[in-house]
């Protein structure tokens, strides 16, 4: 075991030793390193004014990307490396072309956001070509300005690609010299943390500590921290585990590791199916997709997480090992009650097996928030009907927002099967909305908003499908016809 953490900051190599693991990247920059150019605006996840640049060896390829520092755990950056606004300008003083384009474009007037501003078009500028402007608003939703208006900036996200093209420094080198198999411990200030290596690691350590925190992301844990005060005394990081980020698919199985970041995701899911490409760009922002984890998204088991409606409509199953015990469960019974999941002290999410279905146009989600970009769902409604004939054989329905947890409307489910899908079959099943579900009233709807919205999903799910669904019937049926 190493009892330091080791990463590479602006270029040069970092250790960090007796600091406390609930020190967040954020706090370390500003208050040990002196690092003042990445600020504070919220610190939790919001306003993106604490957004830096983390690079990742993943296959040999290093991989940067745009986080929130503020609600980053200092342990996960073990192996890995931070670029923060201080290490863009060169040597000599002269302006990146990312900070360039923010001066000709007058992207700038208190400045407060602009370097959070800068690192996501930075992360954009070192990792994908010049951005089209529904990308251009996808990398900016996270960053949040209140005085000089988007359209200078949107401007320099695309005029900083016009000059000479300055790639980021190869930092394969230095991050494979930093590589290595071991767990690292961090403890200071009370709290210790494991970060371990390996799958069987992870699993050894969270059953030998059954009442550690284990962090994946740290988009939700960071919160605690931040906002809640709470004290942690013992984290295990699942960061450095590559075998929880792998995506394989096998038959019509596609399998997940709980590591794997929505955004390592968004290509392999909304490929097979767009509507849910679609929720996971409305997912938060950018920068809280490169950290949030699926695995983290379930285990927290909240009512309002906007994965698992869209994973328990498509009959996703949960796999979770304490030890060297595997088992597997339907993703709807992992949720119990509020606050309550069906997981064992010293056990943790492995996975999500995913089926694809053999009409993927016939599964739709839709995000009900107050706002398009970066908000939580007031409700999530997922849709997942199987017609045969003209009837409906199977029924797959499962929304977020609308009880204590995630829920699959099981009496609006049995009332559709055996129905012919129709508007009137519709309107007859609304009522059993109100068996499926008691929703609350709270900032983000009235619980009467909230029933009205869910019935509302299904009549616009009906609307979308009716033709695509008996399109695909009649062909599926035309020996019948003949
Ligand atoms: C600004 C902001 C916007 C957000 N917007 C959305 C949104 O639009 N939709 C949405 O659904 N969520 C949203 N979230 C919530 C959050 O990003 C997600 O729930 C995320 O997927 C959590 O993943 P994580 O890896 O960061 O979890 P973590 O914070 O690391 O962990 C969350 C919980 O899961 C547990 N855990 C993590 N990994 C494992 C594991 N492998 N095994 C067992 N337990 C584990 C932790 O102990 C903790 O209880 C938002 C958060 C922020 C800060
Ligand atoms: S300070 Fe607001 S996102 Fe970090
Ligand atoms: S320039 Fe003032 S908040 Fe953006």
């Amino acid at each position: 075991m190493r009892d330091s953490v080791t990463f590479i900051l602006n270029g040069s190599r970092h250790v960090a030793t007796g600091v406390s693991p609930a020190t967040t990247l954020l706090q370390y920059l500003r208050g040990t390193l002196r690092l003042k150019g990445t600020k504070e605006g919220c610190a939790e996840g919001d306003c993106g004014a604490c957004t830096v640049v983390i690079g990742e060896l993943i296959d040999g390829v290093v991989r940067h990307r745009a986080v929130n520092a503020c609600i980053l755990l200092l342990p996960m950056l073990e192996g890995r490396s931070v670029t923060t606004v201080e290490g863009l300008a060169g040597a000599d003083g002269a302006l990146h072309p990312v900070q360039q384009a923010m001066v000709e474009e007058h992207g700038s007037q208190c400045g407060f956001c602009t370097p959070g501003f800068v690192m996501s078009l930075y992360a954009t500028y070192v990792s994908e070509d010049r951005p089209g402007p529904q990308r251009i608003n996808d990398i900016l939703a996270g960053n949040l300005c209140r005085c000089t208006g988007y359209g200078p900036i949107v401007k320099a996200a695309r005029s900083m690609y016009d000059a000479p093209r300055a790639n980021a420094a190869d930092e394969s080198k230095v991050l494979s010299d930093i590589a290595h198999d071991e767990t690292v411990t961090l403890e200071g200030d009370g709290a210790r943390a494991f970060v371990p290596a390996t799958l069987d690691a992870l699993a050894d350590l969270a059953e030998a500590h059954p009442d550690a925190v284990i962090v994946s992301g740290a988009t939700d844990v960071g919160l605690w921290i931040t906002k809640q005060h709470r004290r942690i005394p013992t984290f295990i990081f699942t960061t450095r585990v590559a075998e929880l980020r792998g995506v394989t698919r096998a038959g019509n199985t596609l399998s997940i590791g709980a590591g794997a970041t929505w955004s390592d995701l968004h290509a392999p899911l909304g490929v097979i199916y767009p509507e849910l490409g679609e929720l996971l760009r409305r997912f938060a922002s950018v920068q809280v997709r490169n950290s949030a984890t699926i695995g983290g998204n379930i285990a927290n088991g909240s009512p309002i997480g906007d994965g698992p409606p869209a994973l328990i409509a498509l009959g996703a199953r949960l796999v979770l090992r304490k030890g060297k015990a595997r088992r597997t469960l339907p993703l709807e019974d992992f949720f119990i009650a509020y606050g309550k999941q069906d997981r064992a002290a010293g056990e943790i999410v492995v996975g999500v097996e995913v089926p694809v279905i053999d009409e993927p146009a016939r599964f739709k989600a839709y995000k009900v928030s107050k706002r398009f970009d970066q908000d939580i769902s007031a409700v999530c409604g997922c849709f997942n009907i199987t017609l045969a004939g003209g009837v409906v054989q199977e029924a797959r329905i499962a929304f977020g927002g609308m009880a204590a947890t995630p829920k699959r409307a099981t009496a609006v489910e049995q009332a559709l099967v055996g129905k012919p899908w129709s508007e009137a079959t519709i309107a007859a099943v609304l009522p059993a909305f109100e068996t499926d579900f008691t929703p609350l009233t709270d900032m983000r709807g009235s619980a009467a908003y909230r029933m009205l919205v869910a019935k509302n999903l299904l009549r616009r799910y009906f609307h979308e499908t009716q033709h695509a669904l008996s399109e695909t019937r009649l062909v599926g049926d035309s020996a019948a016809f003949a």
